[in-house]
């Protein structure tokens, strides 16, 4: 339960986030017991880097306690929606920090939106939708892999988030979000190899009053298109961006001062002591790598009912 809101002490079945570096980071789940590839009951001990973490001793301890390994040592911290997206066991190419930001930014997501996404896949964005959607609001989210759908119920089970979120194994392209959700929506977020096929039932999902779509996707093509089919279903404001963030690090750092007069003199020893001069400088440094490409997002908007204009077929140059 340890998802929902802050926490003083570790309870026996939390997830908690094992930091060493920054770098290492892992989900632990505090837990005397697991099971092993044989399906037997042992121990559970987690094995990093810097030697073994026995979790039953996790049980008790307080959050944000540092923990002693036997070749170096770790903190124990809250888990959250962004170390999740780092931690958490990929079954399918997940969404990042980054893009999560400006999917719940451009979707007007708040506490109380009624949202739903597809497909779940790792549950990666599904964890900070249902940050952002609680406690009034719900999460529907769909996948047509079952075992994804069944293994994603159970993390947000674990997690204390099941009041939060439905999880439903449906083909969406094909059979839509179901007639429950007609008109529910204030928004659809759609990962989907196609994404253009789930468009005319997102129609259908969203409220009357309007609301926001997003789609992800990797490849331009796709993005054309979901544009093309956005707007023969009466989309507006459509628009296409991709999120590239650069970190800087600011820090001070020392560089040798140049005086060009001094170059002109035979070296002495005043002379070489001068070169040897540093001088201190507080600098941005950008990243030696840029993060490369995850996918175009797709945003657009669905009017008022009563403002609806339909281009049915009708896809025109501008
Ligand atoms: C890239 S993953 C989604 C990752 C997810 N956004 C996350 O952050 O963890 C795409 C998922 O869509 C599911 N999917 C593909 N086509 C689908 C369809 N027609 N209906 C429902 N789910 C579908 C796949 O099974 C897969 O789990």
């Amino acid at each position: 339960m340890s998802f929902d809101g802050y926490k003083e002490v570790i309870n026996e079945g939390d997830t908690v986030i094992l930091y060493l570096t920054i770098s290492q980071v892992y989900n632990v789940k505090a837990e005397g017991k697991t099971l092993n590839k044989k399906g037997q009951q042992v121990e559970n001990i987690f094995q990093t880097p810097y030697g073994a973490l026995k979790c039953a001793e996790l049980i008790g301890k307080t959050y944000g306690t540092k923990i002693q390994l036997s070749k170096g040592w770790g903190y124990i911290l809250q888990p959250t929606p962004e170390l999740w997206t780092i931690t958490l066991p990929h079954r399918t190419q997940i969404i990042y920090t980054p893009d999560i930001s400006m999917i719940i930014l451009q979707l007007e997501i708040k506490p109380g939106s009624i949202v739903i996404e597809s497909g779940t896949g790792s549950g990666s964005l599904s964890h900070a939708l249902i940050r952002a959607i609680k406690p009034q609001g719900h999460l529907y989210t769909f996948d047509f892999h079952e075992l994804r759908t069944k293994t994603a119920g159970q993390e947000f089970q674990d997690h204390g988030l099941a009041n939060y979120v439905t999880v439903t194994h449906r083909d969406v392209c094909c059979n839509g979000f179901g007639e429950d959700l007609n008109e529910k929506a204030d928004a659809v977020f759609l990962d989907l190899p196609h994404p253009w096929l789930a468009v005319p039932h997102a129609v259908k999902a969203l409220k009357s009053i309007g609301g926001r779509l997003c789609s992800f996707s990797p490849c331009i093509e796709q993005v054309q298109k979901t544009c093309c089919e956005l707007k023969n279903f009466g989309f507006q404001e459509i628009q296409t961006l991709e999120v590239l963030q650069t970190q800087y690090n600011v820090q001070i750092r020392q560089f040798p001062t140049l005086d060009v007069e001094f170059l002109k003199y035979p070296k002495t020893e005043e002379v070489e002591k001068k070169d040897r001069e540093v001088q201190k400088c507080l600098t941005a440094i950008p990243p030696a790598q840029q993060p490369g490409h995850t996918g175009y997002l797709t945003f657009a908007s669905l009017y008022p009912i009563w403002a609806r204009t339909v281009n049915k077929n009708e896809v025109d140059s501008d």
